[in-house]
């Protein structure tokens, strides 16, 4: 029997899997737990379910002795020091291909409603009633059907979120660490450098993980590249984005709005970014659809139990802390 404890609100159906197979659960369903907090809670922990407010790093690995694996409620891992993690072989998995759709749903979701203006128009119509039709009323957008779109990060959901675009007969420009010839002659993707697709796109998609590589990704050169009547879509990770420089971007009018899913110091989100009237803000909500929570959740406790049977977990981001894994180069 192991301990295993789950730092957040949890389906009551994969809490039973895990007793059922014999193990103790506990469930942390309270605000967010600080360091220390955290440490007191997984004591003697081998396994741990955490969810991406969560933050693993050396400490907490050295508080957390007996700890063999940590599932990620997420696909990003950015929370967790994986090389921190690898040597002290703790096994990190995470929640891929289960909630791609959902996200790159929320990302077409933000594209939308920023062009369209959607959220400032139903908030005007709340606050000041419908005032009757206008040919030129105050919540003019832009068109989406026929335009330009560039994806940046063309993996699971940068892909999800093109199939979608062809459904608008968009152009898809994209840009990732490595071509993808399979995707861009099934969904007639082409591949920019960066700056390029900056320039070429009327909507930009953020759809890539943050590393030290994408930190900062699209700072105040990158946002002068693209066109003035250019949206910015972020469903990848705030910090990609230099928050500062983008809301210069965006009150001077540089580029004309932004969907945000993400925020560069979450939970805080940048003040000023809440007086703008161009932007759609959401609070880190791309995979929250009750269909794709499940199947997170469950894919968590199923790498859980793997392990514990004593099998590889199926979405281990780390198998070189696997033994017999190889060593990270
Ligand atoms: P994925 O399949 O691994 O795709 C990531 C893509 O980013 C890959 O194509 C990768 O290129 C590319 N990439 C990585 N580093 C790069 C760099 N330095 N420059 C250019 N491209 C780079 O991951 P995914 O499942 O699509 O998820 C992507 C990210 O979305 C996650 O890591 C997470 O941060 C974020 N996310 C957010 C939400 C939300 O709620 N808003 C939900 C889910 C995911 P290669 O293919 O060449 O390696
Ligand atoms: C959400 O942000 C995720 O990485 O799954």
């Amino acid at each position: 029997m192991a301990k295993v404890a789950i730092t957040t609100k949890f389906f009551s159906e994969e809490t039973e899997r895990l007793r059922e197979a014999g193990h103790e659960v506990l469930v942390h369903e309270g605000p967010r737990l600080g360091k220390a907090e955290l440490l007191a809670f997984a004591k003697d922990a081998e396994a741990l379910i955490i969810s991406l407010a969560d933050r693993i790093d050396e400490e907490v690995l050295e508080g957390l002795p007996k700890l063999r694996i940590v599932a990620n409620l997420g696909v990003g891992v950015d929370n967790i020091d994986i090389a921190a993690a690898t040597r002290r072989k703790v096994l990190v998995t995470n929640t891929p291909d289960v909630l791609t759709e959902a996200t790159a749903d929320l990302a077409w979701a933000l594209l939308l409603a920023v062009a369209r203006r959607i959220v400032e128009a139903d908030q005007d119509l709340r606050r000041e009633g419908f005032p009757g039709w206008t040919f030129l009323p105050k919540h003019l957008g832009v068109d989406v059907y026929g335009k330009t779109i560039g994806i940046v990060g063309f993996g699971r959901i940068g892909q999800a979120v093109a199939r979608r675009a062809r459904g608008f007969s968009m152009s898809i420009f994209y840009y990732s660490r490595t071509r993808k010839p399979k995707a861009e002659k099934d969904l007639g993707a082409r591949f920019a450098p960066l700056p390029d697709l900056l320039r070429e796109s009327d909507f930009v998609v953020l759809c890539l993980p943050l590393t030290p590589e994408t930190h900062h990704l699209i700072g105040e050169r990158e946002l002068s590249l693209m066109k003035r009547e250019a949206i910015l879509v972020n469903v990848a990770r705030g910090p990609v984005v230099d928050e500062e420089a983008l809301v210069r971007a965006l009150k001077e009018g540089q580029i004309l709005g932004a969907g945000l899913d993400v925020f560069e110091k979450e939970p805080e989100v940048h003040p000023e970014l809440l007086g703008l009237w161009n932007v759609v803000l959401t609070p880190h909500i791309g995979s929250a659809t009750w269909q794709t929570r499940r199947k997170m959740a469950a894919l968590a406790v199923d790498n859980v139990l793997a392990f514990l049977r004593g099998e590889q977990p199926p979405t281990l981001v780390n198998p070189e802390a696997w033994p017999g894994g190889k060593a990270r180069m």
